[in-house]
């Protein structure tokens, strides 16, 4: 529900020959990921603070076009495989169309719920 990887649930337990075969592998909740650069956990993006409730619209955009974490310029890069290379392409109506829908939905915070 957009509300990322749950915190407390432990590290995916990946076999490495499979992910290596694969190139990557994924977590039945779709939201740990683990490949060649290490792991990423998907990012809470509903409208709590925890998620993108305190951003503004030109962050989401810099976000998405620059590839930078919470849309701020000194922040590190967006790991793989958040596929911002391809949304940067979008025009500036459609990006801020995504945020106000990312907006209008419920706060949902991040918890450590074991699925
Ligand atoms: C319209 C679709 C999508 C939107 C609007 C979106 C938006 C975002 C945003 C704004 C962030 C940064 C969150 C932050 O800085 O706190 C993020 C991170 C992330 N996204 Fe997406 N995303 C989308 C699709 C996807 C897809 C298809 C995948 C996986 C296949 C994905 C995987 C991730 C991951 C793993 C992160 C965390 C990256 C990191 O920690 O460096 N996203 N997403």
């Amino acid at each position: 529900m957009l509300s990322g990887h749950p915190a407390k649930m432990p590290p995916p337990d990946v076999d490495r020959n499979e992910m290596e075969s694969k190139g990557l592998a994924v977590t039945s909740t779709l939201t740990s990921w683990v490949g060649p650069w290490g792991i990423s956990y998907s990012a809470n993006i509903t409208s709590d603070d925890s998620g993108i409730g305190t951003w503004s619209e030109d962050q989401f955009l810099f976000a998405i076009r620059n590839g930078k974490l919470k849309g701020l310029p000194g922040s590190r890069m967006l790991l793989p495989p958040m596929p911002w290379q391809a949304f940067r392409n979008l025009t500036d109506d459609e990006l801020k169309a995504m945020f106000a829908y990312l907006k209008s939905r419920k706060r949902t915070k991040m918890v450590g719920k074991i699925f």
